[in-house]
């Protein structure tokens, strides 16, 4: 059989992100992660958009170098079509359009989502595939879902936060400790040094599979205000312990809804995606479930889980296999479900 080369492209939020790869292994996958969102405390959509124009040719040029290939070897592009920011995705997909028409090759949307999950798929060595039906915790800034994959394209939300995302629960209780954008990767850094359980926070009571974290974030709110009524320098005394339990916190909601959907489902192939799965204590608690609780456990490699192109690439590499392409009419998508 002929080698397959396919281009990916990511430009759904602040990261712009181009990636080669051969027959399902990644041959370069470049970030370039817009920092200039940092002092706004969140994404600003225009800067973003701004950003990725800037970005995308010196990129996508990076990662045809990395891979070695020239990119006549091509044999499609893949392009996140959504969801995300539209001016973000606008910058990605008129550049796959024009790069798949100037090289006459076939085009291939690819839904961001679907991309965090199928990196499960992205081949390395030690890692083994999931087997359908497995179940996967969905877990980014703007997406918390327990998702049932019964194969690559066929994909079905059992559950998912009725509020904010995981992403935004780390996020936004970094920014109420005064942490910088993003916040989530921080607090991770500082908790591996505190405690726990030094401060206990309220778990949600939620229906079903579903999620809900603005009721943490209000109560870690009002129990810093509380705090610092008395000592105002509560925060920096405490940061380390805070962290530690806030993201035990976040974890322990996440981890008890996925052993019920396990229980209620009975699959036992498990995998997580997005990138909150980045998060190390996650990761651990990962793996020492799988243990005591004797599931399989797929949990993608650490350059995988937060935004990049070798997921979009991946799946671009799954569609062409099954001639799945896109007209070159396509547009675009902010709401685009799995
Ligand atoms: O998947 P992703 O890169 O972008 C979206 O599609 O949203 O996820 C970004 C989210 C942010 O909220 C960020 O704080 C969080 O993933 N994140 C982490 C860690 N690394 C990234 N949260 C906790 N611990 C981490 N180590
Ligand atoms: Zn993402």
């Amino acid at each position: 059989m002929n080698d397959i080369f396919i281009l990916g492209i990511e430009t759904s939020c602040d990261d712009t992100s181009a990636s080669v790869i051969k027959n399902g292994k990644i041959l370069s996958n470049v970030v370039a992660t817009q920092k200039v969102h940092e002092e706004y405390g969140g994404v600003v959509p225009e800067l973003a958009s701004r950003a990725h124009q800037q970005n995308i040719i010196p990129v996508v040029d990076a990662a045809i170098k990395n891979s070695g290939i020239n990119k006549s070897k091509l044999n499609a592009i893949a392009f996140t079509r959504g969801p995300g920011l539209m001016g973000s995705l606008l910058v990605g997909t008129s550049f796959a359009k024009s790069l798949s028409m100037s090289l006459d090759v076939p085009l291939i949307e690819v839904n961001h989502m679907q991309g965090h999950i199928l990196a499960n798929f992205i081949e390395d060595d030690g890692m083994t595939n999931p087997e359908f039906p497995f179940l996967t915790l969905v877990i980014s800034g703007g997406h918390t879902q327990i998702v049932k994959v019964t194969n690559y394209f066929d994909m079905e939300v059992l559950g998912e936060t009725i509020d904010d995302a995981a992403g935004e629960a780390f996020d936004k209780t970094a920014k109420i400790l005064g942490l910088t954008y993003p916040g989530g990767p921080l607090i991770d850094k500082f908790a591996k040094e505190g405690n726990p359980n030094a401060f206990k926070f309220t778990k949600p009571r939620v229906a079903n599979l579903n999620f809900s974290f603005s009721g943490l974030k209000t109560n870690i709110l009002y129990f810093i205000q509380k705090q610092e009524k008395e000592n105002p320098d509560f925060v920096k005394e405490n940061l380390l312990d805070l962290c530690a339990s806030i993201q035990f916190t976040i974890v322990e909601i996440l981890m008890d809804k996925l052993k019920l959907a396990v229980q209620e489902t009975g699959i036992t192939e498990v995998a997580m995606a997005g990138g909150v799965s980045a998060n190390s204590e996650i990761r651990e608690r990962f793996r020492k479930t799988e243990k005591d609780w004797k599931w399989k456990a797929h949990i993608p490699k650490f350059e995988f889980t937060t935004d990049n192109a070798a997921m979009i690439a991946i799946v671009g590499y799954l569609k062409y296999k099954q001639s799945i392409f896109s007209d070159i009419s396509v547009t675009a998508k902010a709401r685009y479900s799995l």
